[in-house]
């Protein structure tokens, strides 16, 4: 069945901020092309940019792409990008029919050639991993808010056990040093003030010699630029020369999100993480030590197979131990193709439930004891959105916490804020000195 080119698209993404940023530059690319971006319910075009980390996130797009029949019976054009497309592949069209593009994250630069030939009624497939190709091909950044994202990095080497994404994303891949201080500046000039550097091993950037900490070290240097932040790190490649960077580089914010996954050296071996408890404690320590205020955050999963009580329990050891400002923690979800999937002992619901429990309880208390620590002080916030009541903004402080102030400064704007209390996602303060923050 033939249909009429889509004029206006809806992307909506699941899953990490590498999908956030995919996302953007689909959304970016197809604007280019002259489409127009609407909500999701008028569009001729819906893009669903997929995970596939946990069973239940993969399992929601089939219900969303169900509910996209209207009720005259039609539904728009559907693509699914992302990474339950690569790794379910053709089986996508299979399990529906409702999906005429199946594209992977390192294809999607194509997505307006599949348009064209989806609207001629074929049914379209691009499952190629071509490394890097993609970004030669988008469109330049242009508009940007306040705080951007910019992967530098993409796929993993690792095979954690339990991980769909060495399948999903392919092999470790560095983009160039020059491609990205492009990037950062286009960024800069289209109003970020600051930036994620993104990969899924971001920490393992490298070109020659040259690792992360170079990378940072020459954006350090973009005027205009005023916040750098990076995301999601391993801790094998947490090098002396990117701790160090944490001492002296003065746009690198005081935040590193280390995932450590467990606190059993039996359940880490397991999972393949190929770090102890001791070692991931050692590199808090020397982080620590350049940077006393960091502020740190992990991933946790809970009830990988084999996880006895006592084993558990060395994870609530290691979360006293770090001491956490965020985390994210989850229930083990087997994944189709891992090796755990088919290891023996895998852990009842009910005791995963009573593990995450505890276990969240635990971060609760860290992270409101980490921002209640914070009132009293006066600290520099990044305005970056507005709040639900009039003349309300949200920003960030250095440590990554959300805090709403009043104010008429703009979206953007760095200001002075004194910060009164705290719960455990977010903050309250009041400007520090207006007169200092009418730009
Ligand atoms: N590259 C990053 C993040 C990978 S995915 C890292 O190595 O840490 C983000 C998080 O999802 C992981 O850190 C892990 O905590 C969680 N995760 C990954 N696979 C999972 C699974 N099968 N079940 C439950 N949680 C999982
Ligand atoms: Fe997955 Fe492990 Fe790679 Fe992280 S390091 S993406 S958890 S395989
Ligand atoms: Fe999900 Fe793929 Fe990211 S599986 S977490 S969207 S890399």
């Amino acid at each position: 069945m033939t249909r009429p080119a889509p004029k206006t698209f809806h992307v909506k993404s699941f899953g990490c901020q590498m999908n956030v940023y995919d996302g953007e530059r689909m959304t970016e690319m197809l604007g280019a092309e002259g489409m127009v971006a609407t909500p999701e319910a008028e569009a001729d075009l819906v893009v669903f940019n997929t995970c596939h980390i946990r069973e239940r996130a993969a399992e929601r797009v089939y219900s969303e792409i169900g509910r996209q029949r209207r009720e005259d019976g039609t539904r728009p054009m559907i693509a699914m990008a992302g990474c339950v497309a690569q790794a379910e592949g053709t089986e996508v069209t299979r399990r529906t029919k409702d999906v005429d593009i199946v594209v992977g994250p390192q294809a999607y630069h194509a997505l307006p050639q599949m348009i064209e030939r989806a609207t001629r009624g074929e049914r379209v497939h691009d499952l190629d991993l071509p490394g890097l190709e993609k970004f030669g091909k988008l469109p330049v950044r242009k508009r940007t808010g306040a705080s951007a994202f910019l992967t530098v990095q993409e796929g993993c080497d690792k095979f954690c056990t339990y991980c769909v994404v060495p399948y999903t994303r392919g092999g470790e891949i560095s983009r160039s040093f020059e491609a990205i201080v492009d990037e950062a500046k286009a960024l800069v000039d289209g109003g970020a003030k600051e930036i994620t550097l993104l990969g899924q091993n971001v920490n393992a950037w490298s070109e020659g010699p040259n690792g992360l900490d170079h990378l940072i070290r020459a954006l350090d240097k973009i005027s205009g630029l005023e916040r750098i932040r990076y995301m999601t790190s391993h801790p094998n490649d947490m090098t002396e020369g990117l701790i160090q960077a944490h001492a002296d580089v003065e746009k690198l914010m005081p935040f590193l999100h280390l995932p450590v996954q467990s606190g059993s050296d039996r359940i880490l071996k397991a999972m393949n993480r190929k770090h102890t408890a001791a070692s991931y404690l050692a590199i808090m320590d020397r982080v620590r030590a350049v940077r006393p205020d960091i502020a740190v955050s992990g991933d946790f999963i809970v009830g990988f197979p084999g996880e006895t009580e006592a084993e558990f329990e060395e994870t609530l050891n290691i979360i006293r131990a770090t001491n956490y400002a965020l985390a994210f923690s989850f229930k083990y979800s087997s994944r189709p193709g891992t090796p755990a999937a088919t290891m023996d002992g895998h852990i009842a619901p009910e005791i995963m439930d009573d593990r995450l429990e505890r276990l969240q309880a635990l971060l609760n208390q860290q992270q409101l004891a980490f921002n209640e620590a914070s009132v009293g002080q006066r600290v520099k916030v990044l305005l970056e959105r507005n709040g639900k009541l009039p003349g309300q903004k949200i920003g960030k402080t250095p440590w990554l916490q959300s805090v709403h102030v009043m104010t008429d400064a703009q979206i953007g704007d760095m200001v002075d804020v004194n910060l009164v209390s705290a719960g455990p996602n977010s903050l309250a303060g009041s400007l520090a000195d207006k007169e200092l923050n009418v730009a």
